[in-house]
């Protein structure tokens, strides 16, 4: 499996959510022309909130958002008023600051049964998404990475999840419990294009041991998303590449 991984180092994170911006845009119009719509997979935690902003103030009248689709990588098992919910703090910082069909935000019904809810999403891509390799194939899809290298909801002590059959599954926070809906990482895998946000000093030892392939880096779940054939790209800011800023 040949991954061209393509690391972007940004001065801060302001930097990177401006040029992650422009390259959302570019995507968008290129997929939109050639295929009438985008279907995106969006991630949660703080660092797409930049993004966001960025988009929701800078280009709500640059892309046609109603041919842009948004699904979730992964999802907290709470519901969406819930202060830790993805889809709360997507909707917060960006959806509703744009003109876009709520039949387009797809949502992980972070309220449901969780087993459930994982059976009921995988539906959900199945039905709404082209099926590539057998499996759901996203447009884009953006990862942030944990401390602990975890991306999407795919922890250290349940990599079990990046091989699964499945396209959705049930995972647990490691530290606090929380039952989460994420992906599978071969559905993460069988995207047309992953973009990994990463930024702050927390990141950088994890980020440093991934991209320079060091000693035990196939233990973080980060590592294991590799796109056959495709370019992989790690936007980083200084801090998580290990410089200072
Ligand atoms: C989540 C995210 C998760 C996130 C990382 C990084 O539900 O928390 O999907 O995978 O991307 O934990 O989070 P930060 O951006 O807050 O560092």
């Amino acid at each position: 499996m040949n991954t061209e991984l393509l690391v972007k180092i940004f001065d801060n994170p302001i930097i990177l959510a401006v040029s992650t911006a422009e390259e959302f845009k570019k995507i968008c119009d290129e997929v939109i022309l050639k295929k009438g719509k985008i279907n995106i997979a969006l991630s949660g935690g703080n660092t797409p909130k930049l993004l966001f902003e960025v988009l929701a103030v800078n280009y709500k009248n640059e892309i046609d958002w109603q041919k842009v689709n948004f699904y979730w990588a992964d999802e907290r098992c709470v519901p969406p008023d819930d202060f830790e919910s993805n889809y709360g703090m997507t909707e917060k910082y960006f959806l509703n600051r744009i003109e876009i069909p709520v039949a387009n935000i797809h949502r992980v019904l972070g309220e449901n049964e969780p087993g459930k809810e994982a059976m009921r999403y995988s539906q959900v891509l199945r039905e709404n998404l082209p099926i590539e390799n057998s499996l759901p194939a996203f447009d884009l899809t953006l990862l942030g990475m944990g401390d602990d290298g975890h991306t999407a909801s795919i922890f250290p002590d349940q990599m079990e999840i990046i091989d699964s059959d499945e396209i959705c599954a049930v995972a647990v926070h490691p530290a606090s419990g929380q039952k989460r809906i994420t992906l599978t990482g071969r559905v993460i895998n069988n995207s047309a294009r992953i973009y990994f946000l990463v930024t702050g000093k927390s990141k950088s030892e994890v980020v440093k041991i991934i991209l320079g392939k060091k000693n035990g880096y196939m233990k973080f779940p980060a590592s294991h998303i590799e796109l056959p054939d495709r370019e992989l790209n790690w936007y980083l800011d200084k801090e998580a590449f290990g410089q200072s800023s």
